[in-house]
């Protein structure tokens, strides 16, 4: 089969993380007979330079029309200061907006041999992690109205949250779909003592999963509690269904708990089969083009596209052992790098894995 894939390297290690994933999928299509076609388009910062704005119409066009999308990291330094609707995270929102990804799923999990690279007691992760975070995405304060203004010489900002129960609804389902395949628990985090859109949350996905998956065993927790619970317990959780702006800070916490962000890959999907798969972690500036940063996470989100966009369960099982093989061998990027390992740079991670296909 043909596979037209649009890249956006983006900004910052963007370029040198997606040339891993672009040498391991070449690999994995040429082991298993597949043509992967790779297109380059601007999103980000290099977008702003070069045409003045994060996401260029021809780019969202070029998505639009291919069978799925993999992203580096956008932002950097020198894009900082300039005003919210010029900013390159701009251009990422906008781009899962328009192409309506409200679906987002971080599975963070403790590899084997890599629990000496979580900062929690090794009691607590001994028996393995696996937080599979279903995070809204294209709603809630990442969308909501926002306001700037100056009453009476005092300066002030307001952003806010909505959610609708159509929007909650939708992202249950794909949460309640994925704990039936596992062991059919379902946490769903608010802040339901105090947001009014938390008790619409609690309220929608009860009622829901009661309808329409009544096997599955639900949970409600307030997100204070569930960031402490991350990391006294991680071990307790499984599939974990929220909103836009909790699910950005709770998957970065899971992230860490099982060794780095280097390692977490998402995806993004909505009503259609063509999705957008990135790692979760961010451009990292202070490292690019030193072929340092662990191009893991860009090459799992790859395997993520195989398996959730294209059906190919096979190929993605195939890079999800290469990248076990690689790390059972002791060859480490700096930032999961331990006493005793080998330290090896980006290209030669994504090199390495790519040869265990
Ligand atoms: C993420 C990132 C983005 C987000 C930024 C870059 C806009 O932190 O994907 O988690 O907040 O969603
Ligand atoms: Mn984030």
């Amino acid at each position: 089969m043909n596979y037209n894939i649009a890249v956006l390297e983006g900004d910052g290690i963007g370029p040198e993380i997606c040339a891993g994933a672009v040498c391991v999928l070449k690999k994995t299509g040429e082991k298993f007979g597949h043509r992967f076609n790779f297109t380059y388009h601007p999103i980000g910062g290099r977008a702003i330079d070069e045409y003045g704005i994060p996401l260029p119409e021809k780019t969202v066009k070029a998505c639009l029309e291919s069978d799925s999308v993999l992203l580096g990291a956008v932002g950097g330094y020198k894009w900082d200061d300039l005003p919210a609707d010029k900013r390159p995270e701009k251009g990422l929102l906008e781009l899962r907006k328009a192409m309506n990804l409200y679906s987002n799923i971080r599975p963070a999990k403790l590899w084997k041999n890599l629990a000496d690279a979580s900062p929690l007691k090794y009691e607590l992760v001994k028996n393995g992690i696996e937080i599979i975070i279903v995070r809204e995405l294209t709603g809630g304060i990442y969308f909501g109205e926002r306001t700037r203004g100056n009453k009476n010489g005092d300066e002030y900002a307001s952003d806010t949250e909505k959610y609708s129960v159509h929007e909650i609804e939708r992202i249950t389902k794909v949460a309640c779909e994925l704990a039936m395949k596992r062991a059919k628990k379902l946490v769903s985090v608010d802040k339901a003592n105090v947001l009014e859109t938390s008790r619409l949350w609690r309220r929608t996905v009860r009622a829901y999963c009661e309808k329409h998956y009544p096997e599955i065993e639900l949970c409600d927790v307030l997100v204070d509690n569930m960031a402490m619970q991350m990391v006294k317990d991680p071990a307790q959780f499984d599939v974990v269904v929220t909103s836009n702006l909790f699910g950005d800070i709770l998957s970065d916490e899971a992230a860490q708990i099982t060794g780095s962000i280097g390692m977490l890959a998402s995806s993004s999907l909505g009503e259609t089969k063509r999705g957008l798969y990135e790692p979760i972690h961010g451009s990292a500036p202070d490292i690019a083009g030193q072929d340092v940063a662990n191009p893991v996470a860009t090459i799992l989100a790859a395997a993520m596209m195989l398996r959730d966009s294209f059906n190919l369960n096979e190929e993605y099982s195939a890079i999800e052992t290469a990248v076990q093989d690689v790390l059972d061998e002791n060859y480490r990027t700096a930032d999961i790098m331990s006493q005793g390992k080998i330290k090896v740079g980006c290209t030669k991670m994504a090199q390495m894995i790519a040869d265990k296909i």
